[in-house]
């Protein structure tokens, strides 16, 4: 089938490569000029595990076409999906000013019946607004019809998640546009759950929500388990066991963070409130994520009193691990907290340090795990790349001045460090 992305994103670079895979002839349309001539040449500009081996493929065969052109890219193509971003406003609303902007695009270069597919997560009613937006535009010269449908694209492992999905949400009332979609998702074998657009717009935010709510009730409990004597892992795979719990998303740690969860937890919160309903729960969620981090701090206090001149190493600065993306990294916030009371900082993370330089001009940037641990008192580790599990526990204790470890998401063995003398402590256990 013939396919337009707009935006060349996390979503719409995943969403073209996996679709071109597919067999289809997809154009993904950018503004950014520059952009687009890196890509056509395969130069992926995010970390994504299998994305680069994807869109090389696609370049190749020529199913894949990275362009500028927008009104070309939408001419050509029946089905064209919205994947730009949606950042939240100062007041935690979703900014829908890329979409409507896409919206108008679309419009001005319709030629015939196009699906619109709208991939981004937007506030329930948006199908609506970008159908409203079209039709002033069009009016009455073409068929359309705009769809919901939403990612759940986890960043590290998208391309899996595209291709492998747990279901596949299609929000429509027109039996046409279910028809073509339902086809184009043909080869990949998930169920599908077909609905009206508003409710696979919620479908989003309640999973995400739901998510987050998970993520912050495991590390409520893990705060407990600390005071009680219990330990979290033990209590997280002992309800995991139940079916209707599930393991996943009960890791305690550091808080959750990311350019999804805080954002559409927010973007929930606000379009409750404009619906009527304050949401208690999901403010809490969102309170206890916030103490989250903080308490990493104060773990840190409790070892080493006041920090200020505490010299204190950090692993890992994502928001979580395989992927670059410190947006609303836990990691960030935490070290961002250390200094403001004067702790004196040695960072390393595998992928992202770059990136982090452009945030903190001040602390050191250390070229590997060791040189990040050398001479100082107190090793936090927050992000969980495997690449920490496999370094050399003796060596680090030797090069430290003083061997304690804050270890934020427990993928380290307590025993092992503490039988080399170091002074652990986990999350909740
Ligand atoms: C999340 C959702 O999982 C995807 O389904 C969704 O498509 C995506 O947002 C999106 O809306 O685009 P992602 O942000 O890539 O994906 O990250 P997750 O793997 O969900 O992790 C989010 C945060 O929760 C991370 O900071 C992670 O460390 C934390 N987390 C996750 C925990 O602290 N404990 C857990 O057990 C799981």
């Amino acid at each position: 089938m013939k396919i337009a992305v707009m935006g060349t994103g996390y979503v719409g670079l995943v969403t073209g490569a996996c679709l071109a895979d597919l067999d289809n002839e997809v154009y993904c349309v950018d503004k950014d000029k520059e952009k687009v001539q890196a890509l056509s040449r395969g130069h992926i500009p995010i970390y994504e595990a299998g994305l680069e081996v994807l869109v090389r493929r696609g370049l190749d065969s020529l199913r894949l076409k990275f362009t500028a052109d927008a009104p070309k890219a939408i001419r050509s193509s029946e089905i064209i999906f919205i994947t730009v971003g949606t950042p939240s406003t100062e007041e935690g609303e979703a900014d829908m000013s890329a979409v409507r902007e896409v919206a108008e695009e679309i419009a001005s270069s319709m030629d015939g019946y196009k699906v619109i597919v709208n991939k981004s997560t937007v506030p329930v009613g948006s199908t609506k607004l970008v159908e409203k937006i079209i039709q002033e535009r069009v009016e009455g010269r073409f068929e359309f019809d705009v769809v919901s449908n939403p990612e759940f694209l986890r960043e590290g492992t998208a391309v899996q998640d595209f291709l492998h999905p747990d279901r596949i949400v299609i929000g429509s009332d027109s039996q046409r546009a279910i028809g073509i979609l339902t086809e184009l998702y043909q080869p990949i074998h998930a169920p599908l759950v077909i609905t009206d657009p508003s409710s696979a717009e919620m479908i989003k935010y309640a999973s995400n929500a739901f998510l987050a709510t998970k993520v912050s009730f495991i590390n409520a409990i893990a705060n407990i388990c600390e005071a009680v004597g219990a330990d979290v892992r033990e209590v997280a795979l002992g309800m995991g066991y139940d079916k209707r719990i599930g393991f996943e998303f009960l890791k305690s740690g550091p808080g959750f963070g990311g350019s999804c969860f805080p954002k559409d937890c927010r973007a929930l919160i606000d379009i409750a409130s404009k619906a009527g309903y304050h949401f208690y729960l999901l403010e809490g969620v969102m309170e206890v994520n916030r103490e989250q981090m903080k308490l990493m701090v104060e773990k840190a206090r409790r070892h080493l009193g006041s920090l200020r001149g505490k010299k204190i190493a950090v692993w890992g600065l994502t928001f979580k691990a395989n992927t670059d993306d410190i947006r609303e990294s836990p990691a960030i916030a935490i070290v961002s907290m250390l200094r403001e009371e004067g702790a004196v900082l040695k960072v390393y993370d595998p992928i992202a340090m770059d990136k982090v330089r452009d945030v903190f001009s001040d602390i050191t940037y250390a070229a590997d795990p060791y040189q990040a641990v050398e001479g100082m008192e107190l090793l936090m580790l927050l992000t969980d790349w495997d690449d920490f599990k496999w370094v050399d526990f003796k060596r680090v204790k030797e090069l430290m001045d003083h061997p304690a470890i804050i270890d934020g998401r427990n993928c380290l063995d307590p025993l092992t460090l503490r039988r080399i003398g170091f002074d652990y402590e986990g999350v909740g256990r």
